[in-house]
């Protein structure tokens, strides 16, 4: 019998199903986007990019339009069909951006090149998320910044509980999980928070390396 096996490679689960949803994606996140606020909150934080710029799982592009004119960006993901998706929407609006297929857990780039590094509703997804803010701490220039807007684990006890024990069940059918510590993990990295807006499970955090 030939049955479907999950990779031994939790990224290439990840990628796997970002690959399968690339799709649907917009259609079903983009509700979230406008009731949950998170599109106001994408062009508040993403408004601060400047100078090289590198976008984390840039995903179908949905911040391309967001980006100040002057940010030079790069946008990396794992998941050739959101690129393909994000280098459509880079087309139509005429974006000059350059799309990579890349790991944010194992980037090709030198120590500190970029002036700004940015993700959003990424680290949710990220195999290794403790992985990925270390490269991210390598990359960021001394006296750049991290621009990331992510939801976490929720912080009361019982939320919390209730979050981690329903996690397998969202990673599976959804896709992220809902019960990062990313505030944890980012604090262990080597970054610095400067700077964080908390709303329920949201924030919107600007670190240094
Ligand atoms: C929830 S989507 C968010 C997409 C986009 N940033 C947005 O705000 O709509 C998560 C994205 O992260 C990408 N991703 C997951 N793991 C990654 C990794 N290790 N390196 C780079 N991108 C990754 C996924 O392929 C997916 O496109």
């Amino acid at each position: 019998m030939n049955r479907a096996r999950p990779s031994i490679d939790p990224q290439a689960d990840v990628t796997a199903r970002y690959d399968r949803i690339a799709r649907f994606y917009d259609i079903v996140d983009r509700p979230m986007d406008l009731l949950g606020g998170v599109a106001r909150r994408r062009r508040r934080l993403l408004a601060r990019a400047r100078g090289v710029t590198l976008e984390i799982g840039v995903g179908t592009g949905r911040n391309l339009d967001v980006y100040p004119p002057d940010a030079d960006v790069i946008g990396i993901d794992t998941s050739a069909n959101m690129l393909a998706r994000a280098s459509r929407r880079a087309d139509r609006l005429g974006v000059p951006i350059r799309i990579e297929l890349a790991d944010v857990q194992q980037l090709r780039f030198a120590d500190a090149t970029f002036d700004t590094v940015a993700a959003t509703c990424v680290f949710c997804s990220v195999a290794d998320p403790l992985a990925g803010f270390r490269e991210v701490a390598r990359v960021v220039r001394p006296g750049g910044q991290v621009l990331l807007l992510e939801h976490v684990r929720p912080r009361t006890p019982l939320l919390g509980w209730l979050f981690d024990l329903v996690n397998p069940v969202v990673r599976r059918f959804v896709g992220p999980n809902i019960n990062r510590r990313t505030e944890d993990n980012i604090a262990q990295s080597g970054l610095e928070v400067i700077e964080v807006r908390r709303w329920g499970i949201w924030r919107e955090i600007v670190a240094r390396p």
